[in-house]
């Protein structure tokens, strides 16, 4: 159970819900000093108790989601004096801001740059544990749940990198993982923040989905069709609850997949994960988001291009858009002397080499000295947030980067 549950969670990771009994695959607890006390905020029971000084803030959305952040402003121990640059970490879908405290402190990322001079600031994404709240909506109503990742990208982003420049006075540098890439590059593409970003740093960068090839995927991605999805409407979608479950099993039961055989055949294998840190991730890091977030992803692998949701008909496209189809994100639009990093892994499946090369070819007019992509050919989709060596791998090439573009 334990191992096909780990399976099947990794799926999670960019689009694809499923479910399985968490509970019953993980008895014992462990790394984050004391999990269930997560409820009583991530200062207390996580940070804190690292040694590091915590804050928590909240900021309101354009559209009245009202959003949790929590900001680490300096090394374990506290201390320094002088001013740090600000650097915003933006979790990926269904995960939220412990995505970045997960490992032990000189291992997650967070960490890692309060303790090398930053001032940092993670969010949480509307509708996950800490931001559910709304100005005149309550999680149960359906209306709550309207949105796809093209509002994470529109609301949720310029609000939290607006209070962390108002609060700061400073620019601050980024950092996505997997779907916090594509809010990113398509803020970007739109013009949005390029005034308030100093750099971007994008782990498994998502964009293009067209070699995301495996029959789950392609098996998820049509679940999450036009034709199901009447069944399911404006909705949240909670990996734990009914519906995920329903998915899960729905999904499992088709001709073709394999649910038992995951990791070779969907996500690609994560080398350096701590299994301690699975364990944690797999209780309490499966958040919820929307149904329609799901879909969109859905239409990015069925179509091809990069486009806003597509509301399913021209007439109601045309209510949205004044336009009969989505939108197209123009990502050759981004600032070409916007300072961007990628680093991607040879074995991420969700988010593909050749996915990662067409991106890659949308950047090809970027300035040469402010464009640095990586390989990492043993890496996976979870190993840039959660690897035992991410520090040495990835982190150390981030901060020297960041340094260079301060
Ligand atoms: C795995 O995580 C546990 C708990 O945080 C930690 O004690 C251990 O050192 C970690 N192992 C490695 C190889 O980093």
């Amino acid at each position: 159970m334990g191992f096909r549950c780990w399976l099947l969670v990794i799926t999670f990771v960019l689009s694809m819900g499923f479910h399985c009994e968490l509970a019953e695959a993980h008895g014992q607890r462990q790394p984050l000093q004391s999990p269930e006390a997560a409820d009583d905020g991530v200062c207390t029971a996580v940070v804190n108790p690292q040694g590091y000084e915590c804050q928590e803030y909240e900021v309101k959305t354009q559209d009245g989601y009202i959003l949790t952040m929590h900001r680490i402003p300096q090394a374990r121990g506290g201390g320094s004096a002088g001013k740090r640059q600000p650097v915003l970490l933006q979790h990926g879908v269904l995960m939220d801001g412990l995505t970045w405290l997960l490992n032990p402190p000189q291992q997650s990322l967070a960490f890692v740059l309060a303790d090398n001079g930053f001032d940092v600031w993670i969010t949480h994404g509307r509708g996950t544990r800490w931001s559910r709240r709304h100005e005149s909506l309550d999680t149960s109503d359906p209306a709550y749940w309207a949105w796809s990742w093209d509002e994470l990208a529109s609301y949720d982003l310029p609000a939290t990198v607006g209070l962390v420049f108002q609060q700061t006075g400073q620019k601050l540098h980024y950092v996505g993982h997997s779907m916090g890439t594509l809010t990113a590059l398509s803020a970007f593409s739109e013009g949005k923040l390029v005034d308030k970003i100093k750099s971007a740093a994008l782990l498994s960068p998502v964009a293009y989905l067209t070699y995301m090839t495996t029959p789950i995927g392609i098996a998820a991605a049509s679940a999450f069709s036009g034709e199901t999805l009447g069944a399911l409407g404006v909705a949240e979608f909670d990996p734990k609850g009914a519906v995920g479950t329903n998915f899960l099993e729905s999904v499992c039961a088709m001709p073709g997949v394999n649910c038992y055989d995951l990791m070779a055949s969907f996500t690609g294998p994560n080398c350096c994960l701590n299994d301690s840190t699975v364990n944690v991730y797999l209780k309490y890091e499966l958040q919820p988001t929307s149904v329609r977030t799901l879909v969109h992803f859905s239409q990015t692998f069925r179509r091809g291009g990069i486009t806003k949701y597509d509301y399913g008909s021209s007439m109601a496209n045309m209510a949205a858009y004044g336009e009969s189809s989505p939108p197209e994100y123009h990502i050759s639009n981004i600032p070409h002397d916007l300072p961007l990093l990628l680093s991607y892994g040879g074995g991420d499946m969700l988010s593909d080499v050749k996915d990662v090369q067409l991106l890659l070819n949308d950047l090809r007019n970027h300035d040469a000295d402010k464009l640095v992509a990586q390989l990492v050919e043993e890496y996976a989709h979870l190993d840039f947030v959660m690897g035992v060596n991410a520090k040495q791998v990835v982190y150390d090439g981030l901060i020297a980067f960041f340094y260079k573009h301060s």
